[in-house]
């Protein structure tokens, strides 16, 4: 069951409940390292990225339990072994954020490694400087990094890059350092923001978050807490892309238009009509969507994550777009899938040239990654026969359910 099969779709209608988000939930579940006691997440994405880093914390000593609907219960009392073994970051790289949480907590975290993957070199060069910044030491030996600290102190961290992952290990850390952090060029993403409220409800005294600076207050002890995630702003992204794709109308509960503004901007040039609602989102798409040009750029610009979709959407659309990406060099991989469906597409560097065709033409393609293989799905909507995603698997890392939500919005798309 590693494939989805798609068949042309649309006008689709009805609704679509948001889950929460799998790059803010993944850090908080980090993050209960900084406390022994009891947590309680609400509003946890039944995803495999979850049910991996549940692992993780269950190897380092945790109990890692599914409540309820959505609910993620984790436990720990008599300390953990500071320690991410390497078939588990390489499964999933966003396992080094356990790193500042461990270093602050225990004085000592040894991380494997994390490779390259398909978003070409991803360094972790940042991570590490801030956290030597806050007095750790590093030693690298047999694909492990071993980071050693007595307690941390605050100082002035000033990011090269406003990265999601370096600013969030560095927050983790800053919150049990000595005095005060400030950590300058920070990401400004809303799952920074939720993880700093999350942080702040364990006792920890954080300013600025969600803005580009954030200043920290370290204090001595953190205590375990109950907290709601904040809703997948990607996979309400990503649902709005099918509506595009494919036409119609449909209503996303539990969406935050204020944590996709850019977007929804974009997707107006494009013809979408996108409206808050009470507890969500209201989208409705013309026939054929208008082509436009986009720029990825760290949030608030529009997301590296919603490329996949808007190339997919630009495939179909009426015209010619330019996109461009400016945080992972290797990011066009998937483009030669959408190629192969009929797709007029030219990348040059890290720019892709997308002169939009009236359809796609179902074809067997494979998903690169959690994103590009949700947009070969989307792609598929307006694609003529039959299109086979094959790597699904990369699709469950991100998604919960989504053959199911895609099918209760009337569009034609099985597992097989
Ligand atoms: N970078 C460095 N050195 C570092 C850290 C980052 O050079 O030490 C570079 C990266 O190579 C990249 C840029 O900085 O070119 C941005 O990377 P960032 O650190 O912001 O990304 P991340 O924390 O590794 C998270 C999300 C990604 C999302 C990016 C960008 C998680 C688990 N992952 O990654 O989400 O694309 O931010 O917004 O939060 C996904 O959900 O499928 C996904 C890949």
């Amino acid at each position: 069951m590693d494939r989805i099969i798609v068949h042309r779709s649309g006008p689709l209608s009805g609704t679509v409940p948001i889950a929460g988000a799998k790059n803010s939930v993944l850090k908080l579940m980090a993050a209960t390292a900084l406390a022994e006691g009891r947590y309680e997440l609400t509003n946890v994405p039944r995803i495999t990225d979850v049910d991996c880093m549940g692992e993780l914390l269950g190897s380092m000593g945790m109990t890692v339990t599914a409540s309820g609907d959505h609910g993620l219960v984790i436990e720990h009392h008599d300390g953990l072994v500071p320690e991410a073994p390497y078939e588990l970051v390489e499964r999933m790289r966003a396992s080094i954020v356990v790193m500042g949480p461990l270093v602050a907590r225990y004085g000592r975290a040894r991380v494997a490694l994390p490779g390259g993957d398909d978003f070409g070199p991803r360094p972790i060069d940042m991570h590490l400087r801030a956290l030597e910044q806050l007095g750790a030491t590093f030693e690298t030996a047999h694909g492990y990094i071993e980071a050693r600290a007595e307690r941390l102190v605050g100082t002035r961290i000033l990011l090269e890059f406003p990265s999601v992952g370096a600013t969030e290990n560095a927050l983790m850390a800053a919150v049990l350092a000595k005095g005060t952090t400030v950590i300058d060029n920070a990401a400004r993403e809303p799952e920074i923001a939720d993880l700093a409220s999350f942080l702040t409800r364990m006792g920890a005294q954080i300013l600025g978050a969600g803005s580009s600076t954030i200043e920290v207050e370290g204090v001595d002890e953190l205590s375990a807490v109950e907290h709601r995630v904040v809703p997948d702003r990607i996979e309400a992204a990503t649902f709005l892309a099918a509506v595009g794709i494919a036409g119609g109308e449909i209503t996303l509960t539990g969406a935050r238009a204020d944590h996709m503004d850019m977007l929804i901007a974009k997707l107006g040039e494009m013809g979408m009509r996108i409206s808050p609602t009470a507890d969500g989102l209201w989208a409705m798409a013309p026939g054929r969507l208008l082509a436009t040009d986009v720029s990825t750029l760290p949030y608030p610009g529009v997301a590296t994550d919603y490329k996949p979709l808007l190339v997919a959407m630009l495939a179909t659309a009426d015209g010619v777009g330019i996109v461009t990406e400016n945080l992972f060099s290797g990011r066009f991989r998937y483009v030669d899938e959408l190629v192969r469906m009929g797709a007029d597409i030219r990348t040059e560097g890290h720019h892709a040239v997308i002169r939009g065709v009236e359809q796609l033409s179902g074809a067997p393609v494979r998903a690169p990654d959690i994103r590009a293989g949700a947009a070969l799905v989307v792609a598929g909507l307006r694609a003529e026969g039959e299109t086979v995603v094959a790597g699904a698997d990369h699709i469950d890392r991100g998604y919960e359910l989504f053959v199911e939500k895609l099918r209760a919005i009337g569009a034609s798309v099985d597992r097989g």
